[in-house]
């Protein structure tokens, strides 16, 4: 979490289906470097609740989980994540809407995030990482070396999110789905403890009307003048 040139960190932060988690993955397979993908913490801290059969609000049984699950991410070789939770695949099954809702429910509480926050800097290894989430910039990389805030119109966040869960075979309704992250967004920005919002020091890009190949070169870009790479 330093300015060390053994380990340097870029932060991607944003809403939901601001593209943070394609820009990420891109940037970090471009560079070569390590990937944070934070949300799916969350997301497996929720799954994990409701597989022990914990109580929706059971804080303290959730941090617990947060602290001692067994997490692994990995490539697969097709490409594609593999994610596995106490070595069970959860790949899809963290994708879903309702995942997402359940991760932003237990990721309001401030001991689910204090239990993460540990297994979340020890992603930072040489030679860099590329870390996304709502609070990466701002609490758990402050001292990162480029700082990114995602956005994009809620109009265009919802088309894409819509889009992705269809291309995964989950048929939603878009007005249902844009009520959801609006819901979901509401919730992250306006939580006490570590809410989405840009660092002070953080670059804004406006995804809305840019490509993929469009945002991963204007980071390229800001992490070059930076001198993060040639
Ligand atoms: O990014 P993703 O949609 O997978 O995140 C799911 C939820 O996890 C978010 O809506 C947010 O509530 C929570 N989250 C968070 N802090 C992060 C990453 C995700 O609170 N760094």
């Amino acid at each position: 979490m330093s300015k060390t040139a053994a380990c340097p960190i870029v932060t991607i932060d944003g809403p939901s289906g601001s593209g943070k988690g394609t820009i990420s993955r891109a940037l970090a397979r471009k560079l070569g470097w390590h990937l944070l993908d934070s949300g799916a913490l969350y997301r497996l801290v929720a799954l994990a609740g409701s597989t022990a059969g914990l109580a929706r609000d059971d804080v303290s049984g959730h941090a617990a989980l947060a602290r001692r699950m067994g997490a692994s991410f990995k490539v697969g070789p097709d490409g594609g994540e593999r994610i596995t939770l106490d070595a069970q695949e959860v790949t899809s099954a963290i994708r879903s809407e309702e995942a997402g809702q359940g991760a932003s429910r237990v990721a309001a509480w401030p001991a689910v995030r204090e239990a993460l926050l540990a297994r979340q800097r020890a992603f930072a290894e040489p030679p860099g990482l590329v870390a996304d989430g709502r609070d990466m910039g701002t609490v758990v990389f402050p001292a990162a070396d480029l700082k990114i805030f995602l956005t994009a119109t809620p109009r265009e966040r919802a088309l894409r999110r819509h889009k992705q869960l269809k291309d995964k075979g989950s048929d939603v309704s878009l007005p249902a789905l844009s009520r959801e992250i609006a819901e979901r967004d509401l919730r992250d920005q306006t939580r006490e403890v570590a809410p989405l919002k840009a660092a002070p020091d953080a670059c804004v890009i406006d995804s809305t009307a840019l490509s993929v190949e469009a945002v991963v070169q204007r980071v390229l870009e800001l992490g070059a003048a930076r001198r993060l790479w040639p």
